[in-house]
């Protein structure tokens, strides 16, 4: 499998990447326990699922587990693509192209899911991202994210502003987590009615975390790949010691928006 960003130096790699490369599959904030309680609440049997940013595949495959109707993904990294057309094979489509222009048909499929790709954008292209899946849904269509969230609801602005730039300087990627309040108000502004919201724990470096997430062996063999690089060791530390620091006020949230039929 070709990962993204080949060429790139560890100390420099996107938080998702770095732990694409040391053997990681699942790179959300919220781990499978919440993807698999959002793919229930979005009930995809028989359905057509369109998913923004499949990454590696590895929801792709649980969605094709719940057997929709159909699959498209549409993936922004060319070598990510590659990996989900692998992973899925025959059984969907992938597109390769930004998720605030699919090219996709209006009112095309009944549930666009989409996972730790919002929290990355800026607020403006959130919602170019959230008015493109109102676009692509049918009347009566369900929007599914799982993404960062701040806590609590009236968290203050200076501490949003600090975990935000120690997200950045240690995941390096520009991630603003809004609160649940403020996620609420980007869908229905877009027309969405929000039908449930979800959270779990950030725990994406947690041990317990990393064997429900990649199994014991998948675990273990991340555990190895981090130990025997200094740079992975030090980029690794720096991100659960952030993720620890700031655990009162960072959570992962899943929300259900619906598009009035
Ligand atoms: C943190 S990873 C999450 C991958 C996958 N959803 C998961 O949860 O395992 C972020 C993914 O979003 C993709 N991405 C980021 N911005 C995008 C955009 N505007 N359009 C399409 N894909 C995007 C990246 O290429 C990457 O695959």
């Amino acid at each position: 499998m070709n990962l993204p960003m080949p060429d790139r130096k560890t100390a420099d790699l996107p938080g998702h990447w770095l732990f694409a490369r040391l053997g990681k599959r699942v790179l959300r904030p919220g781990g499978l326990e919440l993807t698999h309680r959002m793919l229930a609440d979005a009930r995809l049997t028989g359905v057509d699922v369109v998913e923004l940013a499949p990454g590696l595949g590895r929801t792709a495959t649980d969605i094709l587990a719940r057997n929709p109707g159909s699959y498209t993904g549409v993936e922004a990294d060319t070598n990510a693509a590659g990996a989900v057309r692998s992973a899925i094979g025959s059984r969907g489509r992938v597109v390769t192209g930004e998720a605030s222009q699919t090219g996709l048909d209006a009112d095309s499929a009944d549930v666009v899911i989409g996972e730790a790709m919002l929290t990355m954008q800026t607020n403006a292209h959130k919602a170019d991202i959230i008015r493109e899946a109102f676009r692509v849904l049918r009347p009566g269509g369900r929007y599914a994210i799982h993404e960062m969230v701040l806590q609590p609801h009236d968290v203050p602005d200076a501490v949003k502003d600090e975990v935000r730039t120690a997200l950045a300087r240690s995941i390096k990627v520009n991630a603003r987590p809004l609160t649940a309040g403020e996620w609420t108000e980007l869908l229905t502004e877009a027309g969405f009615a929000v039908e449930k919201i979800g959270y779990a724990p950030m725990a994406l470096l947690e041990p317990r975390r990393l064997v429900a997430d990649e199994g014991l062996p998948g675990a273990l063999r991340f555990v190895f790949n981090v130990l025997r690089d200094s740079d992975a060791r030090a980029r690794v530390r720096s991100m659960r010691a952030t993720f620890r620091r700031h655990r009162d006020n960072m959570a992962a949230i899943e929300v259900i928006a619906v598009k009035p039929a």
